[in-house]
This record gives C-alpha cells, sequence and structure tokens, in this order.
C-alpha cells in the first residue's frame, strides 16, 4: 500500500523570528523499507526551543542542512520494521522529524532518556501516563530540570532560588522541583500578571517577578533575596541572566540552561556587564546540555523520583497540545512570543 508523507523543509535560514516562508510543507509517497529501518508515525512533535539554533548558524552543532526536515522531539509509533530490535506497535521518542511519518535507520531518533545514544530503542510507557507527557516531566523538560537545578546549580535544601523563565516547560519543573527539595525560598520570573499568579498558585513559587511589568528587574530580584540567592536557574539570558547576577550570595550557582531571548537576535547579544560579581561572590556558572546525561546511571533514578512526584499529585507538569499541524509555524513561535502554557507539544493529524 503506498502511503503518502508530509514533511516541514527548511528552504532558508530564518532571520529574527522563522517565517512561514522559511519552511515548506512537502508532500511525497513514502519509500519501501530498507533491511535495519522502521516506518515511524509520529504522534507528537515537541515545540523546542533548540530547533531554533538547529536550523541557524552559529549553533551548537551543525547547522541542518537546506531542503531538509526540521528536528525536534518527537514521540512515534512502529508502524512498519526491519529493525529486529523494534516490533511493530512500539512508541519511541527522540530527535525526530517535523512529519507525518518517518523512516529511522538504527542509529536515528538517536535518543531515548535512559536508552543506549545513538540507537533507536523502545520507550518505557509503563507509568502508564499520557504519551505527550514523555515530552514534558518524563521526558526532556524533566531532564532538563532536574540536572540543571540538582546537578550543575547543585541545590541543596535552605537554598534561595530564582528561575527565569519560570511559567514554561522546564522552568515549572525547576520551580517544583526546588520547592520539593527544600528550598527556603523560591521567586519565578515570568511575563504577564496571569503567568505570575500561576508560578503561586500552581508552580510552587512563594513569589513572582513580571519582568514586563517592571523597568528596574535588578531591584525587584533584590527586594525578594535581600540577603542575595543561592541559585539561579536561567532559561532566558541577556538582561535577566544580568539583573540575577547583581544579586548573588556567597557561592552562588547560576546554571545556564537556555538563553531564549537571544534566540531571533538578528545581532550578537553583549554579555553581563558585571562579571566581576562572580569573583567577589566566589560563584560558579555552568552551562549544560540534558542530552549528556541520557543514559547515564543517575538518569533513571531522576525519572523515577519524578514519577512518583507526577503519579502522587505532587507535580504539576501542563501541556499545551495543539491541533495545527498545518500552521506549525505560528505554533512554534508562540515559544518567543510567551503564548504558550506549558510544554508546546504539535498533535500530528492521521485519517487512521
Ligand atoms: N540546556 C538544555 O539541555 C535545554 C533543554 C531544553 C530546553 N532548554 C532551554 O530551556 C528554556 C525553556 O525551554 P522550554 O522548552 O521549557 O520552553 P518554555 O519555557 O515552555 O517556552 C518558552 C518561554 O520563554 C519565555 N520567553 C520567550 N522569549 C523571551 C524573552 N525575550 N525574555 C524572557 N522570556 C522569554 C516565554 O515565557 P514568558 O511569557 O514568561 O516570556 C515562553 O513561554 C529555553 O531557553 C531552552 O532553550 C535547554
Amino acid at each position: 500500500m503506498t502511503r503518502l508523507n508530509q514533511q516541514w523543509i527548511l528552504k532558508k535560514r530564518p532571520v529574527g523570528n522563522i517565517q512561514n516562508s522559511d519552511l515548506e510543507l512537502r508532500e511525497f509517497e513514502l519509500p519501501e523499507l530498507e533491511e535495519g529501518q522502521t516506518l515511524i508515525k509520529t504522534l507528537y512533535i515537541a515545540m523546542d526551543p533548540a530547533t531554533r539554533g538547529w536550523i541557524s548558524d552559529g549553533g551548537y552543532m551543525e547547522p541542518l542542512p537546506l531542503n531538509t526536515p526540521v528536528l525536534g522531539v518527537i514521540i512515534g509509533e512502529v508502524i512498519d520494521s526491519r529493525n529486529e530490535r523494534i516490533a511493530v506497535g512500539t512508541f519511541v521518542a527522540g530527535v525526530g522529524e517535523w512529519g507525518k511519518y518517518m523512516v529511522a535507520g538504527p542509529q536515528q531518533i538517536s535518543f531515548d532518556r535512559t536508552g543506549e545514544a545513538g540507537t533507536l530503542a523502545p520507550m518505557d510507557t509503563s507509568s502508564g501516563h499520557e504519551l505527550p507527557m514523555y515530552l514534558h516531566a518524563l521526558g526532556t523538560s524533566g531532564g532538563t530540570a532536574w540536572y540543571g537545578l540538582m546537578e550543575v546549580a547543585a541545590m541543596q535544601a535552605g537554598d534561595r532560588v530564582l528561575v527565569s523563565g519560570a511559567a514554561g516547560s522546564c522552568g515549572s519543573l525547576v520551580c517544583q522541583f526546588a520547592r520539593l527539595n527544600g528550598a527556603s525560598k523560591v521567586v519565578g520570573i515570568a511575563g504577564g500578571a496571569d503567568k505570575c499568579a500561576e508560578l503561586v498558585d500552581l508552580f510552587g513559587c512563594d513569589a513572582s517577578i513580571d519582568y514586563r511589568a517592571t523597568d528596574n528587574l535588578s531591584a525587584a530580584i533584590a527586594a525578594e533575596f535581600p540577603e542575595g540567592l543561592d541559585v539561579y536557574f536561567d532559561n532566558v539570558g541577556g538582561p535577566t541572566l544580568e539583573a540575577a547576577m547583581d544579586n548573588l550570595a556567597k557561592d552562588a550557582r547560576i546554571a545556564i540552561c537556555g538563553m531564549i531571548s537571544q534566540y531571533n537576535a538578528t545581532d550578537p547579544a553583549p554579555g553581563p556587564g558585571n562579571m566581576w560579581n562572580l569573583l567577589v561572590n566566589t560563584a560558579r556558572v555552568q552551562g549544560f546540555l540534558v542530552s549528556d546525561y541520557f543514559g547515564t546511571p543517575g538518569c533513571e533514578r531522576a525519572y523515577t523520583r519524578i514519577e512518583e512526584w507526577l503519579s502522587a499529585g505532587e507535580l504539576n507538569a501542563r501541556l499545551d497540545i495543539r491541533d495545527d499541524f498545518a500552521h506549525i509555524v505560528d505554533v512554534y513561535n508562540l515559544l518567543f512570543s510567551g503564548g504558550n502554557r506549558g510544554r508546546l507539544v504539535v498533535k500530528v493529524p492521521h485519517d487512521n
């Protein structure tokens, strides 16, 4: 039976926000599988800020070639297989194509959170949570929040913790992990009064700061942390990072998770002007990539803990699922306008 695929192809490198004209929806007949390949019916595509870097020059990996499918983190079901390790009917997750189907070789969709790096492996869905949750708390966002907070920032009970991008997918988990691990104070920074109220009502913060409503973020942070902050989890970069660095306690730790304020920048962004504060406060700043932790011994322990909190109803992991594959660029850009409420995911439509 011939089957048609639709894939979003990168036509041009975006300048600023991705435009519809930068991508093209290409339709074509799926080829017969070759030995070792599987056919994956893509069910969900996570909208990851990282994709913006992958399609540009100057990111942390070789830029995606033009005229190839855009990549993101996906969940799919294997519907045909010539790979003896992957049976029809299994679910897989990892870096895959923005499309309705994907033909995957044994080394594609390369990471599963606990799997062998670079090998297509079945997902363990035994926790019984809905599949898209494996893109959120039980997937990359959960691992990012956990490792950034607990390993990179080495959060300890009693720490005073500041989180930017706090109402988003990773950020909202970081706030709650800090609360659940005994932080003495958790403050989230987000855009808008509604999100700021949710930080306190839903995501375990003691207080919140609306960065859009303040003209002096540094002073707003100082008001919440008169004795300085111990941990800053940075999703945003730019002036937000600088404002946090104005307010460090002795031996503070900063985890650089992301710099979303700069991903669409057309000019190089200036660095913080207050690096001296790191010296004065004997503070540490460290970036990290969650993919470096997948498959490590601690990884399954971290997800076991997250899963326990989730099942006990102690963790609010909000999914924002959109049924709009045909307008994927518009959905994607919600990440940059702040239009998403939780892990932003596109549900891929299928007739059968
Ligand atoms: N290091 C890693 O391995 C790793 C892995 C995954 C994600 N990340 C990073 O984690 C961060 C969050 O990703 P996510 O997937 O959880 O997305 P998300 O936080 O769910 O969504 C992005 C949010 O960023 C905020 N934002 C956008 N532009 C901004 C700006 N100019 N200034 C301040 N805030 C802005 C918006 O919230 P507001 O409405 O509050 O502005 C938006 O809702 C990103 O920087 C991403 O690159 C890193």
